[in-house]
């Protein structure tokens, strides 16, 4: 089956180039002697500047070996450089980690930005050796339809009129992920069978041929790039480090179908939610990812156990979590439902929370998710809450203060809450109009508003106080030892002994 043997394929590779490397190794070794002499003559070289003992380098070398072998047909050279041995040559081409991966063209240098698996280097290279836009004619129209994972192809009467200036446009922006071409060839578009001008995509996954489907000598540079973009996600592809940007940057939410690779049924599983992918494609994007080794994200999405096939809905920009139950077996009649739910808005998300504690014994209030709403949202009371994490370095300085804080205000706890939530152990609800991003982040929400105001000042304990004064909507009558110079320097002296102890 299809995973087993992509595993031993990439066993065999490495396997292969471990005992072939010295003697057949078709990467260019280079020194301080030869460099120039080779890599300035070159329209277009790659070279890796690596150190013997990189981790990285070990990991890239099988791969790095394979696209030379493959690029050298293609008249496109790899080489590399031992930063050890060299460390002069290295030195000068600016080389800071490892590896580091250079283009050359013509002797003039640009990093690398591409991927490091043997296809992604293969493909982003033949990239650019190519100008953005290749003429297409009848002879090579097969051969280039299939040059890549995906291929852009214009059809038209005449290479200046439009579409053609918006679509090598789009070309230049898009040449280093996508392979474009454009032919008037009469020959060319007859065997395409299309009408030019047309705009049409080619790809080696899903639906292989997709025709732009509006009017496209009206396209524009952002309509063609975001109908390309759209169509370079498959329907249910993997998430992995490589492909993961894709998603990032998509505005769509993202489902996870977490899979056991090993698993016999895990292609079966794939084959079987395939059908919702493609029915609700256009609203969410959907992605199988390797639950062995991306266990820890699937915590992370809430998914309680570690049982798989499992499956997770996750709206990115919000951070909310929809599991589907995972007592349930994973089958695409109820995972339809799910995701049609969830469309709908009719789907809660799972919240993690800490248990509700059993007294509020400490001056500050202990917030957990559960209590949230109750607590947050009640309207007769002033609340102050501290966002943090338990890791979190400024946390921990901020601790004895905040402490302090509720100290100040403890006779006043049924008109002002001072709380604090544990971020890590406890998802904000979707009834929280703001999202977490740094620690400790400090909200106050004023008695009977549903506005959340942002604290920004300085974390001393007067600020605090003084803030809390001018914001709270409730009386305060701070009958608590209201602070003096010299008391207020007295809890800057202890809250500095507090935070040496930490
Ligand atoms: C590359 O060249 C250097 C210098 O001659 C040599 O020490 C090294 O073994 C060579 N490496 C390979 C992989 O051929
Ligand atoms: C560059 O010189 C080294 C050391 O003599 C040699 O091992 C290597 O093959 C040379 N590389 C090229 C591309 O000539
Ligand atoms: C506060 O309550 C917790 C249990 O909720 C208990 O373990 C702790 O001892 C209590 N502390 C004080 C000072 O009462």
């Amino acid at each position: 089956m299809r995973f087993s043997s992509f595993l031993s394929a990439i066993a065999l590779a490495s396997l292969a180039s471990a005992d072939d490397a010295p003697e057949s190794s078709d990467v260019l070794n280079l020194t301080k002697d030869n460099f120039s002499s080779t890599v300035n003559p070159e329209p277009l070289i790659l070279v890796e500047f690596f150190a013997p003992w990189c981790g990285h380098c070990k990991a890239l070398a099988p791969h790095y070996e394979e696209a030379a072998t493959t690029l050298k047909d293609k008249d496109i050279k790899l080489a590399k450089v031992d930063c050890v041995d060299q460390a002069d040559l290295c030195q000068t081409h600016g080389v800071q980690g490892y590896p580091a991966l250079k283009i050359f063209r013509d002797g003039e240098s640009t990093d690398y930005s591409g991927p490091r698996k043997a296809d992604g280097i293969i493909s982003y290279m033949l990239k650019q050796s190519l100008p953005a836009v290749s003429d297409v004619t009848a002879s090579n129209l097969a051969e280039f339809q299939k040059a890549d994972k995906l291929v852009v192809l214009a059809y038209v009467s005449s290479t200046t009129k439009a579409p053609a200036p918006e679509f090598s446009a789009t070309a230049d922006k898009l040449r280093d992920e996508f392979l474009f071409g454009i032919t008037s060839d009469a020959a060319a578009i007859a065997a395409a069978g299309v009408t030019p001008p047309a705009i049409v995509v080619y790809r080696s996954f899903d639906e292989h041929v997709t025709e732009y489907p509006y009017p496209s000598s009206a396209a524009t540079v952002p309509e063609l790039e975001a109908w390309i973009q759209q169509l370079a996600i498959p329907i249910l592809g993997e998430v992995n480090g490589e492909t993961y940007a894709l998603y990032a940057t998509s505005p769509k939410p993202l489902a996870y179908l977490f899979l056991d690779p090993t698993d016999e049924k895990s292609e079966e599983t794939i084959a079987v939610l395939k059908p919702v992918a493609a029915k609700y494609r256009s609203e969410i994007n959907f992605v199988w990812i390797d639950a062995t080794k991306f266990g820890e994200h699937a915590k992370a999405l809430n998914l309680a156990e570690p049982k798989w096939p499992s499956f997770v809905i996750q709206k990115l920009e919000d951070q909310l979590k929809y599991p589907y139950d995972q007592n349930k077996p994973v089958e695409a009649e109820a995972i339809s439902a799910m995701v049609g739910d969830y469309l709908a808005g009719k789907l809660l998300p799972k919240l993690k929370s800490q248990p509700i504690p059993e007294s509020q014994n400490e001056s500050v209030f202990t917030l957990v998710s559960e209590q949230f709403d109750e607590v947050v949202y009640d309207d007769s009371k002033d609340v102050f809450v501290e966002f943090y994490a338990t890791w979190c370095g400024h946390c921990k300085r901020l601790k004895p203060i905040w402490d302090s804080l509720g100290d100040h205000f403890a006779e006043v706890k049924d008109k002002l809450v001072i709380a604090k939530m544990e971020s890590t152990e406890n998802d904000l609800p979707a009834s929280a109009p703001f999202r977490i991003s740094g620690f400790p982040t400090l909200k106050f929400k004023p008695a009977g508003s549903r506005e959340f105001l942002e604290y920004n000042g300085d974390r001393e304990l007067e600020s605090l106080v003084a803030y809390v004064e001018e914001h709270a909507k409730n009386s305060l009558k701070p009958s608590v030892k209201t602070p003096e110079d010299d008391s207020q320097g007295t809890f800057v002296v202890a809250s500095r002994e507090d935070h040496d102890e930490l």
